[in-house]
């Protein structure tokens, strides 16, 4: 049987950094629109991650599928980081509370995926088009199963280009929606001081895109961002691609999003361990009459797909921005 410490008491015990050094690491999580919807808080016997619902996206994702996913996704960094700092953990996750972790004591030991955690990001740049080697194929999709969460890789040239078109189609109809474009902006950073400032949000240089002061970036994005420049952009972007891997839920609710994204972070660690690179392409997820056809094409008919994103060999882009921990622990 495991003995449970408190985590914080070991947060008393242990160098005051311990709780500030696992939050961090936990906010490198990929997330929807880089919002960071997360706050976290260490309770007298545990330590929550808690949904920030200030930090919705309702336009892109009225259900807060996104959100909580994107609170997966920092979980699973939060229990790697305690996993090779000695500390393994167990978390459980009621809808309203958000997640619960309790800490064990153990020794330190190195875990592959914690160094991959500073170096992971989402990279929005054409990639090489080269395969990707079947033992890593296969290590891909080992860190990426989890109970209840489905995942499907896809490497065949023609399933890719069917991802492809129907990635610009559901482009297309979210770019014609005056909200959903409304909702982008507000999130968009076109220069490098805002960015770093605010701490969160879509800086153009991360999204490969030239940065310029806040009044230009306004008035360039009204003029020259168009559905036919995007949908050009992603065509390139995916058929450089060495392959798509789309994870689909065994339910559609929170604690089955909180899998897919822990699942999901698994996959991108282990991607950029293996000098892989990786972006979202989650039109199809986010286009809901469309989510049937992307069912469909993955062969999970019926299901309500979660999450969809490229992989292949890329250049690093400039690292999305984060904000400070005081703005996130509660
Ligand atoms: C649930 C979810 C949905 C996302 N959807 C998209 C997307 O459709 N397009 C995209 O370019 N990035 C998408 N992202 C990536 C985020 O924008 C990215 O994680 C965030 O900007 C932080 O950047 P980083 O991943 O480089 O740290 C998504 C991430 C998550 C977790």
């Amino acid at each position: 049987m495991v003995e449970y410490e408190s985590y914080s008491s070991a947060l008393r015990t242990a160098p005051a950094p311990v709780f500030a050094n696992l939050v961090h690491y936990a906010t490198l999580a990929a997330n929807g629109h880089n919002t960071q919807p997360w706050r976290f808080h260490a309770g007298t016997d545990e330590m929550r991650l808690l949904p920030d619902f200030g930090r919705r996206t309702p336009v892109v994702d009225p259900d807060d599928h996104h959100l909580f996913v994107s609170l997966g996704c920092a979980a699973e960094k939060l229990a790697i980081a305690a996993a090779a700092t000695g500390r393994s953990s167990e978390a459980d996750f009621d809808p309203k509370d958000g997640l619960r972790f309790w800490f064990g004591a153990g020794a330190a030991r190195a875990h592959p995926l914690f160094d991959a955690i500073p170096r992971r990001q989402s990279t929005r740049a054409r990639y090489d088009g080269k395969s990707v080697p079947n033992r890593d194929l296969d290590a891909l999709i080992e860190a990426g199963k989890l109970p209840g969460v489905r995942l499907i890789v896809l490497t065949d040239r023609l399933q890719i280009g069917r991802m492809r078109d129907l990635a610009i189609a559901c482009n297309s109809v979210q770019l014609a929606d005056p909200a959903f474009v409304a909702e982008l902006k507000r999130w968009l950073r076109f220069n490098p001081r805002t960015a770093m400032t605010l701490g969160d949000g879509l800086f153009s240089a991360s999204t490969g895109n030239p940065v310029m002061p806040d009044w230009l970036g306004q008035r360039a994005f009204d003029l020259f961002f168009t559905a036919q420049s995007e949908n050009d952009k992603l065509f390139r972007q995916i058929d450089s691609s060495s392959g798509i891997a789309v994870f689909v839920g065994e339910r559609a609710d929170r604690a089955h999003w909180i899998t897919v994204g822990r699942a999901c972070q698994r996959f991108l660690l282990t991607a950029t361990c293996l000098g892989l690179k990786c972006a979202f392409i989650n039109q199809p997820v986010e286009v809901a009459p469309q989510r049937a056809n992307l069912a469909n094409l993955v062969g999970e008919t019926g299901k309500r797909p979660d999450l969809v994103l490229r992989f292949g060999y890329g250049p690093t882009m400039p690292y999305a921005p984060r904000r400070s921990l005081e703005t996130v622990v509660v």
